[in-house]
């Protein structure tokens, strides 16, 4: 792979920190990067192999000369930089929710549609962390019978909320602990202790944006455009790594011993099988990118059912390590 040039737009942030550890234990060869954050952390400095790098403040001249932008910050930055991006000449590969249903848009999780990335106009968007998470532990099954539904409740840690997510229910123990109330500010209520049935904000139907997404961007990835899905997400005070439970329907039945071989040999994915414990949990998938499946299942409602259990580390393939797998996809050839 030649080396590349690229910056991080939102490089102090939970996703783009780690991009930076990835950019290394991936050996992806970069011949100059820029670190852009917000006001808050310019001037600040982050150890990159071995050396200290300054944060700068992104503005529009800072893309210039640049193969790739990583985009790891919200949707109002990535909606405000992307034209001075495009001018700029470089991918941008973005985390946000910015262009996710945007058609001219490819949404891509590349073991399942990394092809679509053909088609991209300048901006490839990676897709929600549940929705990565997901449709990884199901794409295997999907491939030998069309999903046509899914009920799905999300289990997801906190440091899906960003770094100060994390540094909340850090404050919050803490507090309990030396018998002071906890003081939320990033979730609704304390987290501590809890759990939180409300993620985002409210959508459609008394659903949260958050939760729609699962139906509207599994739609584009699988381009399975009837499908349906009923979906809760739910925080919980697990630092790292997202849990999720789905029942899913498929068009024909889809046996179990098909559904096994399919799941065991999907890329990017790990089946527990073994009678002792079939069940992975957030802190066996913390650090890596594989999806842990587990506990596969018939469903008991219906005869086109099956169910099960992943977790997924959501800051690495539900964000950085997906981003960086499209980029050496589009550097190796799609
Ligand atoms: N966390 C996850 O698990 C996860 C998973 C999938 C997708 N995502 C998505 O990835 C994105 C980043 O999430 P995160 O969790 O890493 O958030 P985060 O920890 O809150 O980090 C946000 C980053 O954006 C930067 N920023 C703020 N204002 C900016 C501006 N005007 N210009 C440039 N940069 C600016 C921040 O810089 P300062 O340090 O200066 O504030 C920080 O580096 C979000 O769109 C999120 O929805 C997150």
């Amino acid at each position: 792979m030649r080396a590349i040039k690229l910056a991080i737009l939102g490089a102090t942030g939970a996703v783009g920190r780690e991009m930076l550890r990835l950019l290394e234990e991936y050996r992806i060869p970069v011949a100059e990067l820029r670190l852009l954050s917000g006001p808050n952390s310019a001037g600040k400095t982050i150890l990159f192999q071995e050396i200290e790098q300054r944060v700068q403040e992104a503005t529009d001249d800072c893309f210039l000369g640049l193969d790739y932008v990583l985009g790891a910050s919200d949707a109002p930055v990535s909606r405000r930089f992307v034209p001075a991006i495009r001018r700029s000449g470089a991918v941008f590969i973005d985390n946000s929710s910015a262009f996710r249903m945007d058609p001219e848009v490819p949404l891509i999780v590349p073991e399942i549609n990394g092809s679509d990335a053909r088609d991209h106009h300048g901006v490839i968007a990676n897709p929600n962390c549940s929705t990565i998470i997901t449709l990884m532990a199901v794409a295997g099954i999907d491939r030998i019978s069309p999903i046509r539904s899914m009920v799905v409740s999300t289990y997801q840690a906190v440091s899906g909320a960003g770094i100060r997510g994390q540094q909340e229910l850090e404050q919050e123990l803490a507090a309990y602990l030396q018998g002071r109330p906890p003081q939320p500010e990033v979730f609704p209520v304390p987290i501590a202790m809890n759990l939180i049935p409300w993620i985002g904000a409210e959508a459609e139907n008394s659903y949260t944006d958050e939760e729609m997404k699962m139906q509207n961007e599994g739609r584009r990835i699988l381009h399975r455009p009837e499908l349906t899905v009923n979906c809760t997400c739910v925080r919980v005070p697990v630092m790292r790594s997202h849990s999720i439970s789905v029942t899913l329907w498929t068009k024909d039945v889809v046996t179990l011993s098909e559904a096994n071989a399919a799941l065991a040999q999907f890329p990017g994915c790990h089946l527990m099988t073994e009678k002792a414990r079939s069940w992975p949990t957030p802190l066996d998938t913390g650090g890596q990118d594989l999806v842990w499946i587990g506990r596969l299942r018939e469903d008991r409602t219906h005869p086109n059912g099956l169910s099960l259990w992943c977790c997924g580390d959501q800051v690495r393939k539900g964000a950085a390590a997906n981003a960086l797998q499209i980029l050496q996809r589009l550097e190796n050839g799609l």
